[in-house]
C-alpha cells in the first residue's frame, strides 16, 4: 500500500461544520485540514502540499515524522507506553541527566506542557522563596508582553491584560515590570521578591529579544538580592536559536529552566529544571503529574535529541537563520513601505510589517502554500524545522515577496 493510500482525507466542510458544533471556540482556526507531514512539508485534505515555517509554533524541529522519533515511538508503544511515577523509570532518568549536561542545571521535573513546566517553577520559586525569608516571601516579577502559558497561575505570570481579563480573580504574588526597564526592575525588588521570571525572546508577543547586557544585569540583580532567576525557554529552548538555550547566547544561567514544546518532537511534554538549592526544594508530596515523564514522551524526547545531535540541527539554526535573516533583511530594503523591522536569532524569527495587515500576508502565504503565523495585525512569526535548508528559505521569502507585491498592486490587503 502507497504511503498516501493509509491517509484519511476528510472533506473539510465536514471538519470545519463538526469543529464548529462539538469544539469549544478558543481558536480562530484557518480553513485548512492537515493530514500528512513529512520533514519541513505538510499536505491537506485536498492533497495539496505546504511548505511549514510554523512547525506546530516552535514543537516539531526535527521535521514531521522524522523516522527515528517515529521508530522510538513505536518500538516504546509496543513495549511499555506508562508506568505511574510511583516507579522508577530508566528512561526519565536518562533524559533527565542528558537535559542536565545541556542546560548545566542539576534536577529535573517533567510535566505535559509549558504552562505546566512554568506551573513548577513557581511553585519551586514560592517554597524557595518562604525557607529563605519567610512566608511573605512569594512574589515573583515578570516581564510586560510575557507569555507563560494558560492556567491561572502562568496566566497571571504572563503579563498581558488580554489574557487575563476575563478570568479574574487571579492567584496574587506577580508583580509586572516593563521588559528591558532595569531601573524599574530595581525599584520592584524587595524582600517580599522570590523570583524573576523572563523569556530570553518573547515569542508570543513578537518576537521581542531581549537584550544581552539587560540579561546579564537582571542575572547580576537576582544574585544581589538573593532572588531567583526564572528562564521561560518553552519556546526559544531546544536549539531553535542556534545554542540549546537562547540565553547561552548572554552567557547568563537560570536557576530555574522550562522547556517544552520541541522536547518530545509533538508528543506532549514539559520539563522545569533548576540547579543548587531550587533544586533540592521540591520534597516528595510537594509535587507531581500522572503523565509527567512518562516512558513514551521520553522515549520520544530521548529521539529527538539524539537526531538534533546527529544531524547537527543547532548548527544548522545558526546557519540557516542567518541566511533566512540576511535575506529577509533584503527583502525589507526592497519594501521599505511594508516592512518595517525583521529580527530573531536562528530560526526564531519575526517581521514588523506596517501599512499592510499580517494577517492577509499570513492567508495569502497559506494559499501560496506556505504556513507561517500572524501575531496580531503587524507581525509574521517564523518557526521552522531547524532541518530547514536556505533554498526553503529563499523559496518562503520569494513569497512574501510575491504576496506584498501582490498588496501593492492591488492596493489592499
Ligand atoms: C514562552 C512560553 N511559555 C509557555 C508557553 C505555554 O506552553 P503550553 O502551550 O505548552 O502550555 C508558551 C506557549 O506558547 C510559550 O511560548
Amino acid at each position: 500500500m502507497m504511503e498516501a493510500d493509509i491517509v484519511r482525507r476528510p472533506d473539510p466542510t465536514e471538519v470545519f461544520d463538526r469543529d464548529a458544533a462539538y469544539v469549544m471556540q478558543t481558536y480562530s482556526r484557518l480553513p485548512v485540514v492537515f493530514v500528512r507531514g513529512k520533514g519541513t512539508r505538510l499536505w491537506d485534505s485536498e492533497g495539496r502540499e505546504y511548505i511549514d515555517f510554523l512547525a506546530g509554533i516552535s514543537v516539531c524541529s526535527v521535521g514531521h515524522c522524522h523516522p527515528e522519533v517515529v521508530e522510538a515511538i513505536q518500538r516504546q508503544s509496543e513495549t511499555l507506553m506508562h508506568v505511574s511515577n510511583l516507579f522508577y523509570n530508566e528512561l526519565q532518568s536518562r533524559l533527565a541527566e542528558r537535559l542536565c549536561g545541556l542546560t548545566g542545571m542539576d534536577r529535573a521535573f517533567f510535566a505535559n506542557s509549558g504552562a505546566e513546566a512554568n506551573e513548577c517553577a513557581i511553585k519551586i520559586a514560592r517554597k524557595w522563596g518562604k525557607r529563605r525569608r519567610g512566608p511573605s516571601c512569594c512574589n515573583i516579577i515578570t516581564l510586560e508582553g510575557s507569555f507563560h502559558g494558560r492556567t491561572l497561575a502562568t496566566v497571571t505570570a504572563t503579563a498581558q491584560p488580554k489574557y487575563q481579563t476575563p478570568f479574574t480573580p487571579l492567584p496574587t504574588g506577580f508583580r509586572y515590570v516593563a521588559a528591558g526597564d532595569l531601573a524599574a526592575l530595581d525599584r520592584a525588588l524587595d524582600e517580599s521578591v522570590c523570583a524573576i521570571m523572563l523569556e530570553p525572546i518573547q515569542g508570543e508577543s513578537g518576537i521581542n529579544i531581549l537584550r544581552d547586557e539587560y540579561l546579564q544585569a537582571v542575572r547580576a540583580l537576582c544574585d544581589e538580592a538573593e532572588v531567583l532567576l526564572i528562564l521561560d525557554e518553552v519556546q526559544s529552548g531546544m536549539g531553535r536559536t542556534g545554542r540549546f538555550l537562547a540565553s547561552q547566547h548572554s552567557g547568563i544561567s537560570g536557576d530555574i529552566v522550562t522547556l517544552a514544546k520541541a522536547l518530545a518532537g509533538g508528543v506532549p511534554m514539559g520539563v522545569c529544571m533548576a540547579k543548587g538549592s531550587a533544586a533540592e526544594t521540591l520534597e516528595p508530596g510537594d509535587h507531581g503529574s500522572t503523565f509527567g515523564g512518562q516512558l513514551l514522551a521520553c522515549a520520544a524526547a530521548i529521539a529527538v535529541l539524539d537526531v538534533m545531535e546527529r544531524e547537527g540541527l543547532m548548527e544548522n539554526a545558526a546557519r540557516t537563520g542567518g541566511h533566512f535573516i540576511d535575506e529577509l533583511k533584503k527583502l525589507a530594503a526592497r519594501h521599505p513601505k511594508h516592512i518595517q523591522e525583521v529580527r530573531g536569532k536562528g530560526l526564531m524569527v519575526g517581521v514588523e510589517l506596517m501599512d499592510v495587515d499580517a494577517r492577509n500576508v499570513r492567508d495569502r502565504l497559506l494559499k501560496a502554500g506556505v504556513v507561517v503565523n500572524a501575531i496580531g495585525d503587524r507581525i509574521l512569526r517564523f518557526l521552522p524545522p531547524l532541518t530547514v535548508t536556505p533554498e526553503e528559505c529563499d523559496t518562503v521569502i520569494r513569497s512574501l515577496d510575491e504576496a506584498l507585491n501582490d498588496h501593492n498592486q492591488e492596493g489592499k490587503a
